[in-house]
């Protein structure tokens, strides 16, 4: 199947995007009237909300830097959002200015913005499709010229399996993801867990996105941990992300929404005889 291709059409600036919402609370400014209000609506039913985005954000730029650490050189992002300052690419350039990333979102602004940042940078691309369709994504000419998958790579799953229902399938998704890795990759993984906190309090943040263009699923931290079977968690294992490997100043001292995040490595497996 052919990467889906999402036209400019399918965009409709009226009514909130939960990328754009995102990228509002990110303080980004690729996002439309409709989606600030929803985002405050969203912020004033249970404030938190934007702290948690930040909070996600920072892991990942932290999950980033270990994995170059680690000796990484190349990112495939999945539901990456809009790759402004201090995301993927620019974390890992900075260490290894050879590192190649390929971003993936299927929401066209994210895209569009994505292309104007990365016009200049011949070992970053922003690819428009749908993560459900794994086959296509992991065939798609950006993923072969761009990155190697016989080859260790950095697998970033951040915030984006709470779009995804349980109805499209979510565990196979992971899986069919992790086995086109090579041993020594590694899955960065993060996912809100609204309900752990206060189930009553943030019902209306789900009003906020069910009246949104897609709706998001709150899961608890044993369904992220599950995720990651069969691969070598990193410590501290499946946390809060801000308990996440923390670096000074760039973390809220606590969350009230629980938002998950863990990084694991593909073991090396013995050759089949
Ligand atoms: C909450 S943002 C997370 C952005 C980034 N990964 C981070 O953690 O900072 C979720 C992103 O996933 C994208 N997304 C949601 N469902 C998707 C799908 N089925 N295929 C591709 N992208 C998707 C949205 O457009 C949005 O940009």
């Amino acid at each position: 199947m052919e990467a889906r291709t999402l036209h400019a059409h399918e965009l409709d600036p009226h009514r909130p995007n939960p990328a754009r919402m995102y990228d509002y609370y990110l303080g980004g400014f690729h996002n439309f009237e409709a989606d600030r209000e929803a985002a405050e609506a969203a912020e004033s039913a249970f404030p938190g909300v934007r702290a948690a985005a930040r909070a996600n954000r920072d892991f990942v730029r932290r999950a980033v830097r270990y994995l170059v650490g680690e000796g990484i050189d190349q990112f495939l992002d999945l539901g990456s959002g809009v790759p402004t300052a201090g995301n993927v690419h620019e974390v890992a350039q900075a260490l290894n200015p050879d590192a190649r990333v390929v971003y993936v979102d299927a929401e066209p602004v994210v895209v569009h913005a994505g292309e104007a940042l990365l016009a200049n940078n011949d070992r970053a691309r922003i690819l428009h499709a749908d993560i459900r369709h794994a086959e296509a994504v992991l065939g798609a000419s950006e993923v072969e010229q761009l990155l190697r998958l016989d080859r260790p790579l950095g697998l970033i799953m951040a915030s984006v399996l709470p779009h995804i229902p349980d109805c499209d399938d979510p565990d196979t998704l992971v899986a069919r993801y992790v086995a086109a890795l090579a041993p020594g990759s590694y899955l960065v993984l993060s996912h809100g867990s609204i309900d752990d906190y206060n189930a009553a309090e943030t019902g209306e943040v789900y009003d906020v996105y069910r009246a949104a263009t897609s709706p998001i699923t709150s899961r608890p931290a044993a369904r992220l941990t599950a995720w990651f079977d069969g691969l070598d968690l990193v410590e501290p294992g499946v946390v809060v992300v801000t308990h996440w490997h923390p670096e000074r100043g760039d973390v809220p001292a606590k969350l009230r929404i629980a938002h998950h995040g863990g990084v694991a490595r593909v073991p090396w497996r013995p050759a089949a005889r």
